[in-house]
């Protein structure tokens, strides 16, 4: 990308967080609501997705004429990953986001929940008022993976038979569906043909699962500690990610993290399970094969954008896959 490219990039950016606090306006009624908002203008997120969407737009013949079209759209996308991050945080019982008190922790779970339905009524009213018809059935389908992707994951807590393709099921709906729709989003709005369509949408989808897979890996062998949440979470939980689901492949590491999985079933699961759990995943080999699973993903990704026209922003595109 040259530094034109890249300044009108930031200037899209800038243009996609005014469209961001315009759909986060407060309503004309309701002072609490109008506070939740406030305070969700403030969150510090990376949009990230907003920015895969403008990126994945550089490579539509139309991007100029409809770039403030990219931007709302781009403001949308973060809009469903703002919601679905309030029901999360109810259901997690999480004090924290990101630095700052949920909505769950600061207005309770009945406010939070009509919040984050709120903030949902707001996407469909700007999908149909400003006439993003065909996007309009993707938005809905992405809302509609990540809720079975968040159902899939309650119906599997604490089964030891959890399987790699029922855990790929549910990370499709906690991260690659809404990476995917930021791509195609982009893509459509911008004019690429089918093709292009097609590989933008491998790559969003990839890129979203090599990003969900990283994160479960450095639960495992990061010892930063994720705001608010206890370290292994997930396992206490009974949420088994992919590291564990290999390492309970091995039948000599298998009877040793069952026998966990009961200690974490009953509340006895301290630091040292923690480092026993460890231990045992690392043995076992989860390290290693989800690591390649991650490394799979990331390939398919990049081959993705191989596979598109030649273009500045696919340098961009790899460097955020560099793992
Ligand atoms: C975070 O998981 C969860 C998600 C990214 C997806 C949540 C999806 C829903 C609640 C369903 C869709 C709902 C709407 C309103 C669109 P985590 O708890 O593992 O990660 P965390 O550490 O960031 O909380
Ligand atoms: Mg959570």
């Amino acid at each position: 990308m040259n530094e034109f490219e890249k300044k009108e990039l930031r200037q899209d950016m800038e243009l996609m967080k005014k469209y961001l606090s315009y759909y986060l306006r407060e309503p004309e009624y309701g002072s609490t609501a109008g506070k939740i908002l406030r305070d969700m203008k403030m969150s510090r997120g990376k949009r990230l997705r907003p920015r895969l969407l403008l990126m994945a737009s550089r490579y539509g013949e139309n991007y100029q004429t409809v770039r403030k079209r990219l931007c709302r759209l781009g403001a949308l996308v973060e809009l469903i990953h703002m919601a679905s991050l309030v029901h999360d945080d109810i259901v997690d019982d999480a004090p924290l986001r990101r630095g700052l008190p949920t909505t769950q922790a600061r207005y309770g779970k009945d406010m939070a929940v009509y919040a984050g339905d709120l903030i949902l009524s707001r996407i469909v009213q700007s999908l149909f008022r400003d006439g993003f018809m065909k996007l309009g059935a993707c938005f809905g389908d992405t809302v509609e993976a990540m809720c079975l992707g968040e159902l899939g994951q309650m119906q599997c807590r604490g089964r030891e038979d959890f399987t790699v393709s029922q855990y790929m099921r549910n990370i499709y709906g906690k991260t690659a569906a809404l990476c995917r729709l930021a791509c195609i989003a982009g893509a459509v709005e911008s004019g690429c043909g089918e093709e292009v369509v097609r590989q933008l949408e491998e790559l969003g989808v990839n890129f979203g699962y090599m990003f969900q897979i990283r994160d479960d890996l450095l639960d495992f062998v990061s010892n930063t500690v994720k705001e608010g949440k206890p370290t292994q979470a997930d396992f206490r939980e009974g949420i088994y990610t992919l590291p564990v689901i290999y390492a309970l492949q091995d039948q000599k590491i298998r009877p040793g993290i069952i026998r966990l999985i009961h200690m974490a079933k009953e509340e006895c699961f301290g630091s040292r399970e923690e480092e026993e759990l460890k231990a045992l995943v690392i043995e076992g080999g989860g390290i290693r094969r989800a690591s390649e699973d991650m490394e799979s993903c990331a390939k398919r990704a990049m081959q993705a954008i191989e596979n598109l026209p030649d273009h500045g922003v696919s340098k961009v595109f790899r460097e955020l896959l560099v793992l």
